[in-house]
């Protein structure tokens, strides 16, 4: 975990609820816009589908306190930390895929669409969500980039799968960048855009059907979020106070989208500096590899050198031993005068 310097905490406005760490895959990094929302409808029920490790979970029970509003979570795999909260009674948890739950309960007034990320599944959320006349929002994540016209799976058993997926792959949001990207490990599809691709695609045909009065932003950050609510069940004060945001979130909405494209240059750039140091280690092996052939070669030279220097002491011996036999034999001289 990273902490700001206290001495220049002040320039920064860190919200209370955000992933402080390397990763940016939770919703609750947009809990300063979830939270306007919830003041602003103040629902006496939320349904959030796809909770993962409960990080917005516990922001949003923390923050409906006041208001009592109940929670239900539903997931095909209630995690571990979502066990954690499990003793708070506005909290029920729902072990099981979100249409198979809103078969049986589609009553909240607002729902948080986090769960599988592809058409078919939002699709079908959004179209049997828009039948509960009690839902006045729906707030969805993944609708920016790489999911919005990408479909990601993460539960194939539910779905009829018919195009070609991938997976482990690199994927870029910059032209002409084949073989360089960000690492998703889960599958997804082989293409981007196209029919039926991605969240934000199953948002832009639903909205084109939907009968009923949805007024949407996005928010255009790396994943995004995007917020539909039902106008005509807000009071008009409400809709003042959505008028002045709608406002600011133009203003904002530029500089933001700067921000993101240049974390994802840099999020690149760190994938691209991995995959550089990879083919180095692999290099650096490979020469170690090489090194240690000579050292082992070297050695059984040295070895044979040592061997060849006893015979040729032994030899030296020999030959000395015939020289002073010569000696004593008076065959040859000593040399000396
Ligand atoms: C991206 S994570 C959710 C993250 C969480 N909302 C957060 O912001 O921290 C997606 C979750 O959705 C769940 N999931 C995937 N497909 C689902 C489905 N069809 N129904 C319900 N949950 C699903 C997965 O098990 C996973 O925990």
């Amino acid at each position: 975990m990273f902490k700001i310097k206290k001495e220049i905490s002040s320039i920064f406005h860190i919200p209370k609820y955000w992933q402080n760490s390397l990763r940016i895959d939770s919703l609750v990094n947009f809990s300063p816009m979830i939270s306007f929302f919830l003041e602003l409808l103040r629902p006496s029920s939320i349904c959030e589908i796809g909770a993962n490790r409960c990080e917005n979970t516990i922001f949003l029970m923390e923050s409906t306190e006041d208001v009592g509003t109940s929670i239900d979570v539903v997931d095909l795999k209630i995690s571990r930390e979502c066990r954690g909260i499990e003793s708070c009674s506005r909290i029920n948890f729902f072990e099981m895929p979100s249409l198979q739950y809103l078969k049986i309960k589609n009553s909240s007034e607002l729902y948080i669409i986090d769960g599988d990320h592809n058409y078919q599944t939002v699709s079908s959320e959004l179209q049997i969500i828009a039948q509960n006349n009690e839902c006045k929002c729906i707030i969805l994540h993944d609708t920016g980039w790489p999911a919005a016209y990408r479909n990601f799976y993460y539960d194939r058993c539910q779905l009829v799968v018919e195009e070609e997926l991938d997976s482990n792959n690199l994927l870029s949001p910059f032209e002409n960048n084949i073989g360089r990207g960000v690492l998703f490990t889960s599958h997804f599809s082989s293409h981007e855009g196209g029919e039926r691709n991605g969240v934000r695609c199953a948002v832009e045909n639903f909205l084109e059907t939907s009968i009923r009065t949805w007024v949407v932003w996005t928010i255009p950050s790396i994943l995004g979020l995007t917020i539909l609510i039902d106008s005509s069940l807000l009071s008009k004060d409400q809709m003042r106070c959505l008028d002045i945001f709608t406002q600011y979130k133009k203003i904002w909405d530029e500089f933001l989208s700067g921000l993101e494209i240049n974390r994802l240059m840099l999020l690149q750039a760190l994938h691209d500096a991995g995959a550089e140091w990879d083919n180095n280690q692999a290099y650096i092996k490979e020469q170690n590899a090489r090194l240690q052939k000579a050292h082992d070669a070297l050695q059984r030279a040295g070895a044979e050198w040592d061997k060849n220097q006893a015979y040729i002491k032994e030899q030296n011996a020999r030959l000395q031993k015939a020289h002073d036999a010569l000696l004593r034999a008076g065959i040859i001289d000593s040399g000396a005068d």
